[in-house]
């Protein structure tokens, strides 16, 4: 076992750390890099035959649960705009619950880790009986959702033995990114984007390199935070998924209470518990929402909001409110891989408390890798 962690304490520990080489595995023979004169492309062997389905159906649907599913929500919006295409979301429990519509011209597209978690399986029978196209992205070769998908990718990112998710979740919005380059097409209108979406990419594992040397920052923070019994965090646009992920994170290890909040309800509700003990963390990195996290940060520190806010490096001054907020600052890439980048110093932070609070990383009480019964 020990030989398997290799120099680090526990495997969570070590799929936050390998991240870098996790994602270029995922990404390796996927993006075609062009000549001067030859446009960059993806290439994505398992969905090839499917692609014109794809981009003829009427919905796409993401279905998945836990961290999978918070992964798929990071990559809704990039999906979106290359591929015109509505996208909707369904927790896999929830659509069975429902017997949520599903049509024959649905996309269907089943996020999972493992490729074994019963509802997410019980979801694809129910949308195979329903004559959708259902495509499954997973981490395991001939798992269950592997098997019984149409077509799919795997995201190639290594096994994964912590029972919180961390380098499956950024090979999963990595996948998706290429999958919505994929579906997208060479069309001109998306040229730009598609470029500097295939670029960013490239460079990723580089930028999550970067991120990963503020260990020492978060293990500090994470020794400020040790008593608390709450984390709210921030996000919209992108990174509402990234909020909802680092909560999960800190809650399903550290076991603390931890809230992942869309900035946009912040009047609905949320605002109502902020004060000057209860930590939050708000996700203002630059993307078409800077301005609304900026105005948000404005109006939690008036209620004397205690502010972490993670922004993009250089950018401290125009989003520190006051002396009293602490900053993580992170490199900044292109708007749809960002998430990817935020999620690092959450999931680090989330390692530390558990360990400073001595409760077991891998192992978290009650939960387990693999859910196989509803
Ligand atoms: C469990 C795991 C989570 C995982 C979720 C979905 O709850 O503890 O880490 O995100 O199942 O698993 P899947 O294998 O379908 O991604």
């Amino acid at each position: 076992e020990q030989i398997n962690k290799g120099k680090y304490e526990h495997y969570m520990q070590k799929e936050i750390h390998e991240q870098p080489e996790s994602l270029t595995t995922t990404m390796r023979g996927r993006l075609i890099r062009g000549g001067s004169h030859k446009a960059k492309t993806v290439l994505l062997g398992g969905l090839k035959d499917h692609l014109k389905t794809i981009r003829r159906s009427r919905r796409i649907v993401f279905i998945g649960c836990g961290t999978s599913y918070n992964a798929a929500l990071a990559a809704r919006p990039i999906l979106e705009e290359l591929s015109g295409v509505p996208v909707t979301m369904e927790v896999a429990s929830d659509l069975l619950d429902r017997q949520g519509p599903i049509y024959r011209e649905d996309t269907a597209v089943f996020v999972s880790q493992s490729g074994e978690t019963a509802d997410t399986l019980l979801a694809l029978e129910y949308a195979l009986e329903n004559g959708a196209l259902c495509v499954g992205i997973t981490n395991t070769v001939s798992s269950a959702i592997a098997r019984h998908t149409h077509c799919g990718v795997h995201i190639n990112a290594g096994a994964e033995i912590g029972v919180a998710s961390t380098k499956a979740y950024t090979s999963q919005i990595v996948v998706m990114a290429m999958l919505a380059l994929a579906i997208g097409g060479d069309t001109i209108s998306n040229e730009a984007k598609r470029e500097a979406t295939i670029d960013g990419l490239i460079d990723l594992p580089n930028k999550v390199r970067e991120v990963l040397h503020l260990d020492q920052e978060m293990k500090d923070l994470a020794k400020l935070l040790i008593a608390e019994q709450s984390l709210l965090v921030f996000g919209r646009g992108y990174n509402y998924a990234t909020a909802l992920e680092g909560a999960l994170k800190v809650k399903e290890v550290a076991l603390m209470h931890s809230e992942g909040i869309l900035a946009g309800e912040m009047k609905h509700g949320p605002l109502a518990l902020v004060d000057e003990n209860l930590p939050i963390v708000v996700i203002a990195t630059r993307d078409a929402c800077f301005s609304k996290q900026q105005s948000v940060i404005q109006q939690l520190h008036a209620r004397k909001g205690r502010l972490i806010v993670m922004c993009s490096k250089g950018d401290a001054a125009a989003v520190c409110p006051g002396e009293s907020c602490r900053v993580i600052e992170v490199p900044q890439v292109e708007d749809c891989l960002q998430p990817v980048v935020n999620i690092i110093p959450l999931q680090l932070l989330a390692y530390h408390l558990t360990v400073l609070r001595g409760f077991n990383v891998d192992q978290p009480r009650n939960l387990a890798k693999s859910v196989t019964t509803q």
